[in-house]
């Protein structure tokens, strides 16, 4: 069933300056837009500390959309830019949240209009910008609320729990919308629903029949001038944490049967991860950073990053899951900008079969949901002969997404506005990810933790193959 909203809301952006925002958040609205998926009423209120009026911030809009589209129909953005408004103010200021309020109850014509709050903007100006929706009447207990938080939530799980303090301090559990993007791809959800849907696959999901799981998610891109972003978050915290754990939860979660919740099962998979206790963490974790590479520059070449940054844009990880089925069974973990190509897979190994194969490779299956999308089955059979000998063969189909496709945060917004949670990240979620997480964060500090480097455009820190065939094992 296509999702489409037919009551009015308001969309009020802070931020709206910003690099999220125009890179995905206007491109996905307007998307919504020319899908015919938004209501008649409903506005698109940026609000930033940025000099400009409707017609700069219309502006600003438009040239996002473009930069997205390669082309669009000028009639049908000059449509969807009437929705569009901007609000000069500060974080911090009450008064200026009640220009705001004020503003909406004009644009809305609507007492009832869902009021969502996007905040795109720095953790810095979070708890300012909560009190301030209440304090300046945005969130006026009249109009239904939502508002939405991007991952990372924090930086470990002390920051963590005080945001999780801070948002529940000023409105209802279900008021609060913890959006990570990647639960917003059709791929990744398909994760789940192909093994809802087949059980031939889920059945061979079981520890007994598999050797071990790979789970990487590699750009070709660098930091794009997110450098104000990314120094703080680094690959460990930007990818790791939540996008490739969401992974993992999604294959490893129960299948949920008729009247459970889908987001309890999935924080259950999160909390059944765990790192065995008495591994050394260089065991369990390994850094890099893209140095200069022949067509691109080094991490501390990028504009705002500082030169002495050991900030990483590599990691390789090693977990497990308490799960029954997948007891024992590593997974590994990878992620890194500036690799040789944008992919994001998840490899299962399975066992070499008893009988001896010569020349045989074990099973494998890629589920490849971005980049070559598709899913690959490695199998093996027999060489013509009188002694059996083995070659592999390749079963292979493209896993592109057909039917309702839309962009992952237009169709999360569109969850949202509709009080939609399914695919937000519950509070457990995310603090099981950071308590997961927060003692190899802590060795990876460390001074003297090693942060290999890599140049830009290869297939990552030398030491990541190293590392990886202590386990007797190598990269797919
Ligand atoms: N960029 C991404 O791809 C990405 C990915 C995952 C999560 N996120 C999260 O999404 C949010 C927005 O990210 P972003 O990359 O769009 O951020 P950004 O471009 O650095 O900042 C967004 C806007 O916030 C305001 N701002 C920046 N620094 C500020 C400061 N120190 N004090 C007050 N206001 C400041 C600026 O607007 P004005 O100066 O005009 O007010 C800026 O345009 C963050 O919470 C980030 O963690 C971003």
């Amino acid at each position: 069933m296509d999702l489409s909203v037919s009551e009015s809301f308001s969309f009020i952006l802070f931020g709206a300056s910003g690099h999220l925002a125009t890179l995905k958040l206007y491109p996905a609205l307007y998307t919504l837009a020319l899908k015919k998926r938004l209501p008649e009423n409903f506005s698109i209120v940026g609000y930033a500390r940025t000099a400009m009026d409707d017609d700069s911030f219309r502006k600003l809009v438009h040239d996002s959309i473009l930069r997205d589209h390669g082309e669009v129909n000028e009639a049908k953005v000059k449509n969807f830019l009437e929705h569009v408004h901007y609000i000069q103010g500060q974080y911090e200021s009450a008064e200026d949240f009640k220009r705001l309020a004020k503003a909406l109850d004009e644009w809305e014509r609507d007492p009832k209009a869902v009021r969502l709050a996007y905040l795109s903007i720095p953790p810095t100006v979070f708890t300012a910008v909560l009190k301030n929706l209440r304090a300046g009447g945005v969130h006026d207990g009249k109009h239904p609320f939502r508002c939405i938080i991007e991952k990372p939530v924090g930086h470990d799980s002390k920051s963590f729990a005080e945001i999780r303090e801070e948002l529940l301090s000023h409105f209802k559990d279900e008021e609060i919308y913890l959006l990570d993007h990647y639960l917003g791809k059709e791929a990744v959800r398909n994760i789940y629903y192909l093994r809802h849907a087949n059980p031939i696959l889920e059945r061979m999901l079981k520890h007994t029949l598999i050797q071990h799981v790979e789970v990487t998610a590699s750009e070709a891109a660098g930091i794009e001038g997110r450098a104000g972003y990314f120094e703080h978050t680094g690959t460990f915290r930007d990818m790791i944490q939540s996008h490739l754990l969401e992974m993992c939860a999604l294959l490893t979660m129960q299948l949920i049967e008729e009247g459970e919740s889908f987001r309890e099962s999935r924080q259950r998979a999160l909390e059944q991860l765990y790192l065995p206790s008495d591994a050394k963490p260089d065991d369990l974790i390994l850094q890099g950073q893209y140095a200069k590479g022949v067509s691109a520059p080094g991490y501390t070449e990028e504009q705002g990053v500082s030169k002495t940054s050991r900030t990483n844009t590599f990691v390789a990880m090693k977990l497990f899951s308490h799960a029954q089925r997948w007891e024992g069974i590593p997974f590994y973990l990878r992620s890194g900008k500036r690799l040789t190509k944008k992919e994001t897979r998840i490899s299962i190994q399975f066992q070499m079969p008893k009988l001896s194969t010569p020349g045989g490779t074990p099973n494998r299956l890629d589920i490849i949901l971005q980049g070559e999308a598709g899913m690959r089955l490695h199998l093996q059979t027999k060489l013509g002969g009188s002694t059996p000998q083995f070659r592999p063969l390749i079963m292979e189909d493209p896993l592109v997404c057909m039917g309702d496709c839309l962009p992952e945060h237009g169709l999360l917004l569109l969850e949202a506005i509709h009080g939609n949670h399914q695919w937000f990240l519950r509070f457990n979620e995310v603090r099981a990810a950071w308590i997961l997480l927060d003692p190899l964060q802590e060795h990876l500090d460390g001074k003297k933790t090693p942060l290999h480097l890599y140049p830009a455009g290869s297939g990552g820190p030398k030491e990541a193959d190293a590392w990886m065939k202590k386990d007797g094992r190598t990269w797919f």
